[in-house]
């Protein structure tokens, strides 16, 4: 990993307060080192930063500050030895070392680089060191010719072969007096190393032009009455959200849902299947990517009265015009790159109808699901999907929120375009 100079790190959280640390589960261990005090500054910005931060300091740490400060400022007791004050009770080291997304040893000293090194095991820290199956970083602290001593190298090379981090030390005036390598890294430049390392890498999706529809389409009757379907919105929006979370440049073409997208979504919302076309169609050439999620009427009638009309005879009759299939469509005009994935709601020979609406609507994916499951499809906050590919690979999923099919699906796009 790269070193991260300390203005841009700084410049970078004033900006971007929300982090890879937000939730994260990171226990402190600080060694006996004047550098104790950075630790200090570095645990506040950890719990600013969202993390769970607990503090475990060997016992020539507390000479240099009190365990009371790491406490207050990260809101748990701080621990230093293997039994507590109150009697019959210790720190349990091997569940503290269970319990951490990540280990960091922040300031490292020599000795306890060495400790570690070697698998001595004398303190609570080196105990849960020992314990721990998260992973560790260490940003060591000492004196110039400390750091460069052979020893002190041999075992910090020893430390990255057991696949810990080392951040790396910085070089000014030391606390003896001595001015070159040693010094711990700061807190903030210690913050953005961790940082990187929880985030994960951008997804294929950033910055990716998509559209989705969602939801259903009323075609008008007259002036109170319509064809509709059952259809919420909500599988459409989850999959919405979920590319936006992704970095994708979303527009949301919705039907009349009470679905309220997040504001991050560039949400057109429509009524009638001819406007969806209308509203998805203007974005067609620009695409990267299109999900049709919506359920849209296939049909419309062929005249909309202008008046309600009145009861009259025992039967009537409608005449319904073919809607253009927007998803098709799409399908027939699709340039190279572009890339498009359907839905098949179907209530019987599943399989073969999605088969055969991918192919003639040039889905590169179709999500089928079926009424035929229990909690799958219209309304319910639930769905059970299989996605098929154009090698007509089937990928079969069990019921899940449809937050969670969404991030399948998505997954799924990620991984066909990587
Ligand atoms: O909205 P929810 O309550 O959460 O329910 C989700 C859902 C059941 C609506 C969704 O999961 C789903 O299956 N959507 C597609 C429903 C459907 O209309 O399927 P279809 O088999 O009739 O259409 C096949 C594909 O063509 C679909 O991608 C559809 O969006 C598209 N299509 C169909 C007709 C048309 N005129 N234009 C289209 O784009």
């Amino acid at each position: 990993m790269k070193f991260i100079s300390r203005t841009s790190s700084r410049k970078r959280y004033k900006n971007n307060p929300v982090s890879g640390l937000k939730d994260k589960k990171i226990l402190l261990g600080v060694c006996g080192s004047i550098a104790a005090y950075k630790s200090v500054f570095l645990t506040r910005l950890l719990v600013k930063a969202g993390a769970e931060v607990r503090v475990i300091m060997t016992p020539s740490a507390t000479s240099f500050v009190q365990p009371i400060t790491f406490a207050t400022l990260s809101k748990q007791e701080c621990l230093v030895s293997y039994t507590r004050e109150d009697g019959g009770q210790w720190n349990n080291h091997v569940e503290l070392g269970l319990w951490a997304d990540l280990l960091l040893i922040a300031p490292a000293s020599a000795g306890t680089l060495s400790k570690m090194a070697n698998g001595h095991c004398d303190n609570l820290l080196l105990g849960v060191y020992l314990s721990a199956r998260c992973p560790v970083m260490f940003a060591p602290a000492m004196d110039e010719d400390m750091w460069r001593h052979p020893s002190t190298q041999a075992n910090i090379e020893k430390l990255k072969a057991f696949g810990h981090a080392i951040i790396p030390v910085g070089e000014g005036e030391l606390a003896s007096g001595l001015n070159g390598p040693g010094r711990m890294a700061d807190p903030e430049d210690i913050l953005s190393y961790i940082d990187r390392f929880f985030s994960p890498p951008p997804s294929v999706l950033a910055g990716k032009k998509i559209l989705v529809t969602a939801g259903p389409t009323y075609e008008h009757i007259d002036p109170v009455r319509f064809i509709g379907n059952h259809s919420s919105g909500k599988m459409g929006v989850a999959i919405a959200e979920a590319l936006a979370a992704k970095g994708a440049d979303v527009t949301l073409v919705l039907g009349p849902s009470n679905m309220h997208p997040s504001p991050a979504l560039r949400t057109i919302k429509v009524v009638s299947s001819a406007e969806m076309y209308a509203a998805a169609a203007e974005h067609f050439d620009s695409l990267d990517i299109a999900i049709f999620a919506a359920a849209v009427a296939d049909y419309t009638p062929v005249e909309v009265a202008e008046q309600k009309i009145k009861k009259s005879d025992e039967t009537m009759e409608l005449r319904l015009k073919k809607n253009i299939d927007i998803a098709a469509s799409f399908g027939n005009r699709k340039q190279p790159g572009q890339f498009s994935v359907g839905f098949a709601l179907e209530t019987d020979n599943e399989l073969q109808h999605a088969i055969d609406k991918r192919k003639k609507k040039a889905f590169d994916l179709i999500v089928l699901n079926s009424l035929k499951d229990e909690g799958a499809g219209f309304k319910h906050d639930t769905n059970k999907v299989t996605i098929l590919d154009a090698d007509n690979k089937q990928w079969p999923f069990e019921l899940k929120s449809k937050e969670d099919v969404a991030k399948d699906i998505v997954a799924m796009i990620e991984t066909k375009l990587s």
